[in-house]
C-alpha cells in the first residue's frame, strides 16, 4: 500500500489518461485450463524463438519506468512457468521508477518459490482462486489444483508477500452460490476477496455464464456489513468495499454492468512482443522487430508515446462481445 505521494507518469493519452500501470506476460503457457480463459484443447502458443528475453523485457519496462510508469505486473498464462522468473523479478524490482512490482498467478507452484520471488523483490500477489470447492476447481480449472493453490497462497502469506488478493471470477450456476463461502475465508485469513464480472474474451470467455455484480454486492454488504473503503488498494480498476471494522475489503470488478475505461490506466506487453492498448480492442504495436532492429533507447520511448496515443476509448464487451477472438491467456487478464 502507498504511504507518500509519487512522481505522476508523464504518458497520457489522447483522453488525458496518465499510464502508470504495465502488465507484462512473460509466458502464454499454463498449467490450467479455466473454462473462462482458454478452449482446454488450445495450442496456439507463441513460439519460444518469439518470446521476449528478459533482457528485452526488461528494457521495454525500464523504458516505460523512465516516462513514469511505476507499477508493473507479471501475468501469464501461469508466470510462474518461466523459467528462472526470480531473475526476471530481481532485475525489474531494481529499475529506477518501479515502485510496485506484482505478480498475477494462480499459484500452483507459489509455495517453491515465494521466499525467493520476495528476496527478489516482488512486493505482492494477486491470485485466481473461483471456489474453495474441490469438485467445483476441478470442473472450472481442468484439474483439482485445490490444495496446490492453498498451499501457495500460504506460503505467499508465510513469505511476506502481501496483501494478498484472491480473484474470483463469478460464474452464473458454478460457483455464485459460493460468494459468501469465499468472503468469510479471505475475512478468516487476511486475503482481500475482489469478485470479477466474466468478460467475453475469446470463445472461452464469451461462453461463461455472466454474473453481474450489483445484486452480489447488496448480498454482501447485507451479510457482512460492509461500508464502502476508500483506501488505495493497488493500482487497478476493483473498487473496494470493506467491513465495519475496516479489518477487511472486498473488491468489485464491474467491466460489464459499471465500466472503469474512463480511468484506466495500463498497457499489456504479451510475451511475444505485442503491445496491446486495451484489453477489449485490437489496438496494438510490435514491438519484437523493434527491439531486435537495434532501436535506441530514446526511439524506443517515441514509439511508447505514439503507441500510448493509439489507446482506445473504451471496450465495447457489450455491444461487439465477438471483437476479441484472442484468448485472455494471451494478454494476461
Ligand atoms: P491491482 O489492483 O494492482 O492489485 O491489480 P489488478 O486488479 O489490476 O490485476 P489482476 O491481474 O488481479 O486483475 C484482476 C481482474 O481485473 C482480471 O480479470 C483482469 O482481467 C481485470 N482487469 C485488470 N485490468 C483491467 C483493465 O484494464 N480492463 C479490464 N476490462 N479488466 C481489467
Ligand atoms: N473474464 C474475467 N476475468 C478473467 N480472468 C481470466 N479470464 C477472464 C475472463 N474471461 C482473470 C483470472 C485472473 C485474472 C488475471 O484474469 O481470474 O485472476
Ligand atoms: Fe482500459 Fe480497455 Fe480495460 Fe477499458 S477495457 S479499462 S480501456 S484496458
Amino acid at each position: 500500500m502507498r504511504t507518500s505521494p509519487l512522481p505522476a507518469s508523464d504518458l497520457q493519452d489522447r483522453f488525458g489518461r496518465r499510464i502508470d500501470y504495465l502488465r507484462v506476460s512473460v509466458t502464454d503457457r499454463c498449467d490450467l485450463r479455466c473454462s473462462y480463459c482458454r478452449p482446454k484443447d488450445f495450442d496456439g502458443y507463441a513460439e519460444p524463438a518469439d518470446w521476449l528475453s528478459f533482457a528485452e523485457i526488461q528494457r521495454v519496462v525500464a523504458a516505460f519506468a523512465r516516462m513514469g510508469v511505476g507499477r508493473v505486473r507479471l501475468t501469464g498464462g501461469e508466470p510462474l512457468l518461466r523459467r528462472h522468473l526470480v531473475e526476471l523479478v530481481g532485475s525489474l524490482a531494481g529499475l529506477a521508477g518501479v515502485h510496485d512490482l506484482s505478480l498475477s498467478t494462480n499459484a500452483t507452484q507459489l509455495d517453491k518459490h515465494a521466499v525467493a520471488l520476495k528476496s527478489a523483490g516482488l512486493a505482492r500477489i494477486n491470485v485466481s482462486l473461483d471456489s474453495l470447492d474441490r469438485d467445483c476447481i476441478t470442473r472450472v480449472c481442468g484439474r483439482d489444483s485445490l490444495d496446490a493453490t492453498l498451499a501457495g497462497i500460504m506460503a505467499a502469506k508465510a513469505a511476506g508477500l502481501l496483501p494478498i488478493k484472491l480473484n474470483m471470477v463469478a460464474m452464473l450456476g458454478v460457483n455464485d452460490h459460493e460468494i459468501e463461502r469465499m468472503a468469510a475465508f479471505c475475512i478468516e485469513h487476511g486475503f482481500i476477496l475482489r469478485l470479477i464480472e466474466a468478460m467475453p474474451v475469446g470463445d472461452a470467455g464469451r461462453k461463461t455464464g455472466f454474473l453481474p455484480l450489483d445484486a452480489v454486492r447488496s448480498r454482501l454488504v447485507e451479510k457482512f456489513g460492509l461500508v464502502p473503503c476508500s483506501a488505495e488498494l493497488g493500482g487497478g480498476p476493483a473498487r473496494y468495499w470493506q467491513t465495519p471494522d475496516a479489518q477487511s475489503q472486498i473488491g468489485f470488478i464491474t467491466p460489464i454492468t459499471q465500466h472503469f475505461c474512463a480511468s484506466c490506466n495500463r498497457v499489456r506487453l504479451a510475451v511475444d512482443g505485442t503491445l496491446y492498448l486495451c484489453l477489449g480492442q485490437e489496438a496494438r504495436v510490435e514491438l519484437r522487430p523493434l527491439l531486435r532492429a537495434g532501436i535506441s533507447d530514446g526511439e524506443l520511448e517515441d514509439v511508447l508515446r505514439a503507441a500510448v496515443d493509439l489507446k482506445p476509448h473504451r471496450h465495447e464487451f457489450t455491444s461487439a462481445p465477438q471483437r476479441i477472438m484472442r484468448f485472455m491467456s494471451q494478454t494476461g487478464g
